[in-house]
């Protein structure tokens, strides 16, 4: 995949603003950028949400195949985002010990976490088909969209129900 046959991140960050403008609903949010990000990055096979639920992540909206519903909290990659705080790259899934397969035939992976308040509250999740599919291009790409995410949604009904 030729560089100059990707979508500019600055684009798709505009979108998602556009998207946004005066909608501070959380589902409403996440599964546009869902909807959005499935549709316009190439060679993506899963795009959504896992929120943080007590000790578990919980599937949120997503594009792709029907997931996994709860990921125990720091395991599989999406769990270990979440633990750590920091962005996670995995090239090839096969090789990192922990990873849930979902869909079987998932080759790479990125997880980027969410947070409110200094917490993470959730985290954004993308698989491909093919290996090392994502570079730090899209790292810091999604991790501009998930700032913007975390600043336009209302979290509010959302915390009164996760403690
Ligand atoms: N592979 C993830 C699970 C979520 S799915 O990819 C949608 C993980 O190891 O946490």
């Amino acid at each position: 995949m030729r560089s100059a046959d990707l979508p500019a991140y600055e684009d798709l960050l505009r979108s998602l603003g556009a998207l946004f403008s005066g909608e501070r609903d959380l589902v409403a949010d996440t599964a546009n950028m869902a909807a959005l990000l499935f549709q316009s990055l190439p060679e993506v096979s899963w795009a959504g949400f896992y929120f943080r639920r007590d000790q578990s992540l919980v599937l949120g909206p997503f594009q792709g195949p029907p997931a996994c519903i709860r990921l125990p909290w720091g395991e599989g990659v999406c769990g270990r985002a979440a633990l750590s705080g920091s962005s996670l790259r995995v090239a090839d899934v096969h090789t990192f010990p922990g990873h849930i397969a979902c869909d079987p035939a998932a080759r790479s992976e990125i997880v980027v976490p969410i947070f409110r308040d200094g917490r993470v509250v959730g985290v954004l999740d993308l698989d491909s088909y093919v290996p090392d599919r994502f570079q730090l291009r899209d790292e810091e790409g999604l991790e501009a969209m998930v700032r913007l995410l975390e600043s336009a949604v209302d979290w509010s009904p959302w915390v009164e129900t996760s403690h």
